[in-house]
Order: C-alpha cells, then structure tokens, then sequence
C-alpha cells in the first residue's frame, strides 16, 4: 500500500539523518522502477541509475560531497547519470544541454516520489566533484553524474516544507 500522490508530495521533505537499518531489496527494485516511468525527451531514456550500499565506496563519495555528510550516513545512494551524446544524436546540442537533464531531473523526482509513497525518506544532493564521483563509481567518461539521492529511514522528522504560495508564482494568460 502507497500514498497517494499529493500525500507523497506534501511529505517528501529531504532528510538529512539516517538510521543504518537498510530498505529491503524489493522496494529498493520498485524505486528503481519508479525511476524507469519517467517521461523523457523522444522518450530516448538517457539515464543511468548507480545504486551505491557499500559503506566505503559511500564514504568516498560523501568526501567528494562538500558539506554533504547524509551521502556517508544513508544506507543507499543512488548516483543519477546523464548520456547527453544519447540525446545530443536525436536532438543536438538543445538535447545535450536541457533535454537530457531535464529527464534524469524527471527521473529523480519519481524516484523521491516512489520512496516516500513506499515509506522511505530521502534527500537529492547536487553538491558534488562531477569528476570525482564519476570517477569513483566507474562511469564511462561519455555519462555525467547529474544527482545523488540519499535514501534511507529517517532519523528526525521536520515537516516544514515551506513554499511561495501558488497565487506567487502562477500567471493566468487569458
Ligand atoms: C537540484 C537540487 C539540488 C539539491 N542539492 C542539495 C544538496 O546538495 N544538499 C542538500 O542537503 N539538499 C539539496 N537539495 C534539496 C533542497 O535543499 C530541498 O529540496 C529544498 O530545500 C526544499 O526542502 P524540502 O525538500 O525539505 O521540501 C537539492 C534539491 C534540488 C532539486
């Protein structure tokens, strides 16, 4: 049983704290599937999902992380990557620079969604070496490491999603 899709919405703040108890394979394979619906540019797909448990290889990523302690401290992460040059032979240089990372944002939005309507916490970290993470997880030098998203049980509970409120930044055009 999920929640709905606003609940799920409304509760996905980003965790920070993690307990080391770790997600259970098979909601890790539904995240993951989470992640595969997303929409995408000529539906081209160009993403790459790097899930990340060893406690070592995490703690080496947290050090390419300035600031970003929660990448050693959750239990899972998962790197997102790229393929610009996949989107870049359908679409040029507008697909290598904006469509592709618009999917892979697509995609790592369904993967927060998923886990909070699964019951697990997360937060997507941006503060990071490109180089050095894609380095460090084995990338092909043709994917760019666009995301990593933090996942675990959360270790305190905030709530306090603030936003501007709809009416701030929505136009009617008429
Ligand atoms: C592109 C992007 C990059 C982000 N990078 C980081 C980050 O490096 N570290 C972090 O703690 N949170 C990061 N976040 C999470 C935001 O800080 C968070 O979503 C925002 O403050 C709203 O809080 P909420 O998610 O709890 O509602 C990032 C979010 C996005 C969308």
């Amino acid at each position: 049983m999920t929640k709905d899709v606003f609940d799920a919405m409304r509760e996905s703040d980003s965790v920070r704290s993690f307990k080391p108890e770790p997600i259970p394979d098979p909601t890790i394979s539904r995240i993951l599937e989470a992640a595969c619906w997303a929409p995408s540019a000529g539906n081209l797909q160009p993403w790459y999902f790097y899930v990340v448990s060893n406690a070592e290889l995490k703690a080496q990523i947290a050090a390419v992380c300035p600031g970003q302690e929660q990448v050693a401290d959750a239990p899972m992460v998962v790197v997102v990557l790229a393929d610009p040059a996949k989107s870049n032979d359908r679409y040029g240089e507008r697909g290598a620079q904006l469509y592709c990372i618009q999917d892979t944002a697509a995609a790592t939005q369904n993967i927060l969604l998923a886990a909070t309507g699964l019951g697990i916490d997360s937060c997507w970290v941006g503060a990071f070496d490109e180089i050095e993470v894609q380095r460090l997880v084995e990338a092909p030098p043709r994917l760019r490491a666009v995301a990593i998203i933090c996942l675990g049980y959360g270790d305190e509970r905030q709530h306090n999603k603030e936003r501007l409120r709809v009416a701030e930044v929505t136009k009617i055009l008429h």
